[in-house]
C-alpha cells in the first residue's frame, strides 16, 4: 500500500496548512454565521459541534479524499464483515457484533457470530435475574449485595467507566466495586468494605493468564475460604469472564460459571461482551442492552452516514489534521460530568494502546505521527490544574469537551454554573485576547501606563486554540454507548490512515516479561543478573530496604 504521507491529499494538506498560518477563528466566526450549523452534526439529542476547529470547507474535502484515499470506506466494510483485520494476531475485529440486533446474520471463519453472542447475552441474563431475585446466594444463605470485578485493562476500565457513569441507573442493594492493580493495598481496600457472605467476584480475563488479575483472584479466593471455612464456598462467589476456558478450569472455577467471549473481541473493545457482566449486574440487563443498543447506533451512523456527515470520521480527520500538520503530540479529554470521571483513563487504553505504534501493517517505520498522548480531568477540576497550558503554553492541544444538558443530581443552579464553564473554555480557547483587549482591561482597572506594559503580555491568549463540543440531553445508557462507539470508530479511522494496526498491542510484552524475571530476583530465590547496572542497583537497594525490616 502507498504510504499515506505520498498520497496528493497529504501532499496538498500540507500545503493548506501554510494557508491557515494568517487565519484566526475569531476573524472565521465573525464572518460566517453560519460556521456553526456548518461545523455540527447530530444524532439525536447527541451533538457535536466541530465548528472550534481550525478548518474551512477546504480542509475538510482534502481530509475527506485523504480518507478516501487511504481506503477507510473499505477498510469499514472489512471490520463490519469479520475480516482478519489484526494481522498480526489473525483475527477479525467484531465488538460492532457484540451490539448488533439479535436477528443480524453473521458468521466469521464458519461459526454462527450472532448465535454465539445471543446466547451469551441470554446466560448472563439469566444469572443476573438469579443474583437480582436472590435466589443465587452466598455460602451462608445470604443474597448478593457486593460485585467485585478483578480483571485489569479492557477487563477493568471499560465496566469501571460505565458503572461509575451510569450509577443513578443501578439497582437497589447492589453495590459494584473494581480491583485492578496489582498493589495489594487495592484489593485489600475492597475486600475491607465488603462482607465475604455477600460479595460475588467476577474474575475478568481474556487470557486469563494475566498476572495482576490472577495473584488478585487467588488472593481474594483465599481470603473468601478463610472466612467460609470451606472450599466448596468458591463455587456460591465465583464467576469468571474469558475466552479461555482451560485457564479458567485450571483456576479451580467451574467452567459452567465461566461467561465466555471469543478471540475476535479485543480487550479495550470488550465491555460489549460478557466483560460487561458487572455492568449488567449492577444496572440490570435491560440498562445493558440500552448501553448495547447505544452502540449500534453509532455503528449505523458510521457505516450510513457520507464521510463528510460522518461523527467518527470528522472526529479522526481532526486528529489527524493536527498530529500531522499542526505538530499536535497531545489530545484532551474533558467531560463536564463528574460521572465520567473515569472516561479520559478508559479512552487513554483505548487510543494510546490502539495507535500507539510505530510501524505500518506490513511493518515498515512510519514517517508520520501516530495516536496522541490522551489525557483529561472533569470539569471544572482541570481548569484549576493544567488548562493554564492549554491557553497559553507552547503546545498546541486539541480538546474535547462532553457535558449533559441535564444533571441528575441537580442542586440550586449548580448544572447551570457547570454548562457556563464549559462553554466558556471553548470559547476562550476559541477567542483568545489580544494585546489591545488585555490593555483595555488594565486601563479600566485605572493601571499606570508603565503597569500596563508590564502585565499586558502576560494576560493575552493568542487564541485559535481547537476544539470539539459533544452535548446531550443526559448521561443514560443509550447516550453512553453512542459516546463509546463514536471514540472506538474515531480511533479506527485514524488507524486505517496511518496505516497501523489499531488491534494488537505487542508494546505492553517486554515489560511483562522483564518483571517475571525480576520478580525471583528480588525475592532473593535466584542471583541478581544479566540487567544494567541501573536495575541491578534498584533491585539490591530494594532488597536491602525490605531486609532491614
Ligand atoms: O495491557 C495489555 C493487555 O493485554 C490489554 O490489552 C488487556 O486489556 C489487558 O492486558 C488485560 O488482559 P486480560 O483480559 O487477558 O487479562
Amino acid at each position: 500500500m502507498q504510504r499515506p504521507e505520498q498520497d496528493a491529499a497529504w501532499k496538498a494538506l500540507a500545503a493548506h496548512r501554510r494557508a491557515w498560518s494568517r487565519l484566526h477563528l475569531r476573524a472565521l466566526f465573525a464572518q460566517d454565521p453560519a460556521r456553526f450549523q456548518r461545523y455540527s452534526l447530530r444524532l439525536d439529542d447527541l451533538l457535536l459541534d466541530y465548528s472550534k476547529n481550525l478548518i474551512s470547507d477546504e480542509t475538510l474535502r482534502l481530509l475527506i479524499q485523504l480518507a478516501q484515499a487511504c481506503g477507510v470506506e473499505q477498510a469499514r466494510a472489512a471490520m463490519f464483515q469479520g475480516e482478519h483485520l489484526n494481522c498480526t494476531e489473525d483475527r477479525a475485529v467484531l465488538h460492532t457484533a457484540l451490539r448488533a440486533p439479535a436477528d443480524t446474520k453473521l458468521s466469521v471463519d464458519g461459526q454462527d457470530v450472532s448465535a454465539d453472542v445471543q446466547r451469551v447475552l441470554a446466560r448472563m441474563s439469566a444469572f443476573v435475574e438469579a443474583v437480582h431475585s436472590g435466589r443465587w446466594r452466598g455460602y451462608s444463605d445470604r443474597p448478593i449485595t457486593d460485585i467485585v470485578n478483578i480483571g485489569i485493562g479492557g477487563s477493568d476500565l471499560g465496566p469501571a467507566m460505565v458503572c461509575q457513569a451510569l450509577a443513578p441507573y443501578a439497582r437497589p442493594g447492589l453495590t459494584a466495586h473494581f480491583v485492578s492493580n496489582v498493589d495489594p493495598t487495592h484489593l485489600s481496600e475492597v475486600l475491607a468494605r465488603v462482607d465475604p457472605q455477600s460479595t460475588l467476584f467476577v474474575v475478568a480475563s481474556k487470557t486469563f493468564t494475566t498476572q495482576e488479575t490472577l495473584a488478585n483472584a487467588r488472593a481474594a479466593r483465599d481470603w473468601l475460604i478463610q472466612h467460609a471455612r470451606d472450599e466448596a464456598a468458591v463455587a456460591r462467589h465465583f464467576v469468571a469472564v474469558s475466552t479461555h476456558r482451560e485457564a479458567v478450569t485450571a483456576f479451580g472455577i467451574d467452567p459452567a460459571q465461566m461467561f465466555e467471549f471469543w478471540d475476535w473481541v479485543g480487550g479495550r473493545y470488550s465491555l460489549w461482551s460478557a466483560i460487561g457482566l458487572p455492568i449488567a449486574l449492577y444496572l440490570g440487563m435491560e440498562r445493558f442492552r440500552e448501553l448495547l443498543a447505544g452502540g449500534h447506533d453509532m455503528d449505523r451512523h458510521f457505516l450510513t452516514a457520507p464521510l463528510e456527515r460522518n461523527m467518527p470520521v470528522i472526529l479522526a480527520l481532526l486528529g489527524v489534521w493536527y498530529i500531522e500538520f499542526w505538530d499536535a503530540h497531545a489530545h484532551a479529554v474533558l467531560p463536564y460530568d463528574q460521572r465520567l470521571a473515569r472516561l479520559p483513563a478508559y479512552l487513554q487504553q483505548l487510543d494510546m494502546e490502539s495507535n500507539g505504534k510505530s510501524v505500518t501493517r506490513d511493518g515498515r517505520r512510519v514517517r508520520h505521527g501516530t495516536g496522541p498522548i490522551l489525557f483529561g480531568e472533569p470539569g471544572t477540576n482541570g481548569q484549576h490544574a493544567f488548562y493554564q497550558l492549554i491557553h497559553q503554553g507552547t503546545r498546541l492541544i486539541p480538546c474535547d469537551f462532553l457535558v449533559a444538558a441535564q444533571s441528575h443530581n441537580p442542586i440550586a443552579d449548580q448544572h447551570e454554573i457547570l454548562i457556563a464553564n464549559c462553554l466558556a473554555q471553548s470559547e476562550a480557547l476559541m477567542r483568545g485576547k489580544t494585546l489591545a483587549e488585555a490593555r483595555a482591561e488594565l486601563k479600566a482597572q485605572g493601571l499606570s501606563r508603565a503597569e500596563i506594559a508590564r502585565l499586558a503580555p502576560h494576560r493575552v491568549f493568542a487564541g485559535n486554540r481547537p476544539s470539539n463540543t459533544l452535548l446531550y440531553r443526559r448521561l443514560d445508557p443509550r447516550t453512553l454507548g453512542r459516546i463509546i462507539a463514536l471514540y472506538e470508530h474515531k480511533v479506527f479511522v485514524q488507524g486505517v490512515i496511518w496505516d497501523i494496526n489499531s488491534f494488537d498491542q505487542w508494546g505492553v510484552e517486554l515489560g511483562k516479561q522483564l518483571a517475571r524475571v525480576i520478580l525471583p530476583e528480588l525475592k532473593g530465590q535466584v542471583a541478581v543478573g544479566g540487567h544494567d547496572a541501573s536495575t541491578v542497583g534498584l533491585i539490591e537497594h530494594c532488597r536491602a530496604l525490605r531486609e532491614a525490616g
